[in-house]
């Protein structure tokens, strides 16, 4: 049996069959056990002989186990080990970095300008009511921007207020005079919707929207404002700027800012040039407006100007088409090297 049981150790192949062979010799119901059971019906004498010569075969199987398992682990390790080898001399596979979008890019860009002149970011949400996207902003009942070729309207409420996504910043503004104080002056960056696309539009766009409230605030402030606020974004010093009389229900007097550029060999370049171009709106905060958000018009004054941000990133990076800034197109970040 000891011969046997050896020959069958020595001989197994892997640790699966070596497992196999040793419940067979020493399992519960092995060969050795059975044989140890037959020690109870010998008598005295035999059984010592026979005891300690069963032992003796016991631990020499046992042993035999575990030298043999000893050498198949190695043998498993070894293989192990040239299977799995890592060359760690081999270059590594270049990865694409991701990127920030061109939009977002501005968007740090201007809160962090208007950051350094002390303006705090406000948000407000993309659902509005037609009170904050119209009416606190003295738009009249019958004014055009109300019509449904401008707004998205939402299906009426229970109670029957219909409400829009909103159409430009300014509502932040009444969000912010009605719940703060003056002195104010916050930039209030965000997405707005209007139903209109093409080269210069999509119905998803970005606008900020600058907010200033105090008590001696007057329109110098606001062209010095927005000036150091071309020079800074646009990188460019001595920036001529135009204001252009214009016309906003939520300012007075209200003006369109045009800033000079050249275009030389179809390059355009922001700076004294022979050329204007459009870039935002702004103006006094009109007195009705104030009287809305509960502020006393014959204490408080200042202005609001409201800047489209595909506008400016389509100028500073020479993008023509508006609409692929949301195309998602990892062709077009990487040819204005916004992606690797
Ligand atoms: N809300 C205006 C628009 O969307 C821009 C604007 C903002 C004009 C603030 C004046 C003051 O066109």
């Amino acid at each position: 049996l000891r011969d046997e049981l050896m020959t069958a150790v020595e001989g197994a192949p892997d640790l699966g069959a070596l497992e196999e062979v040793r419940v067979t010799a020493l399992g519960k119901k092995g060969r050795v056990t059975a044989l140890m059971k037959t020690l109870g019906g010998m008598d005295p004498e035999t059984r010592k002989t026979a005891g300690q010569e069963m032992n003796r075969v016991k631990d020499a199987i046992a042993a035999a186990i575990e030298a043999r398992r000893a050498a198949l682990e190695a043998v498993e390790l070894d293989a192990r080990l040239a299977r799995e080898r890592l060359d760690v001399t081999l270059p590594a596979r270049p990865e694409r970095a991701g990127s920030i979008h061109p939009i977002s890019q501005t968007w740090d860009e201007v809160a962090a300008i208007f950051g350094q002149m002390g303006f705090a970011v406000a948000e407000g949400p993309d659902i509005e009511d037609d009170f904050h996207n119209f009416t606190a902003l003295n738009f009249p009942p019958d004014h055009p921007a109300r019509e449904m070729h401008d707004t998205f309207f939402l299906p009426p409420r229970a109670d029957g207020s219909r409400h829009v996504l909103r159409t430009h910043t300014s509502p932040v503004q009444v969000r912010t005079m009605m719940s703060q104080e003056p002195p104010i002056r916050i930039l209030a960056p965000g997405r707005c919707y209007r139903s209109d696309s093409d080269m210069t539009h999509t119905p998803m766009f970005h606008q900020f929207e600058g907010l200033v409230i105090d008590e001696s605030t007057h329109m110098g402030h606001l062209k010095g404002c927005l000036q150091e606020f071309v020079e800074a974004y646009f990188e460019v010093e001595n920036v001529p700027m135009r204001f252009r009389p214009s016309f906003f229900p939520f300012t007075e007097p209200s003006a369109e800012v045009d800033i000079g550029c050249s275009r030389k060999g179809g390059e355009l370049r922001i700076g004294a040039g022979d050329a204007w171009l459009e870039i935002l709106g702004c103006g006094m905060v009109h007195p009705n407006v104030l009287v809305a958000c509960g502020l006393d018009p014959t204490r408080y004054q200042g202005f609001a100007f409201g800047v489209g941000m595909e506008r400016i990133a389509m100028l500073k990076y020479g993008i023509p088409d508006l609409r692929t800034f949301f195309e998602s197109d990892l062709r077009w970040l990487r040819h204005y090297g916004f992606a690797a």
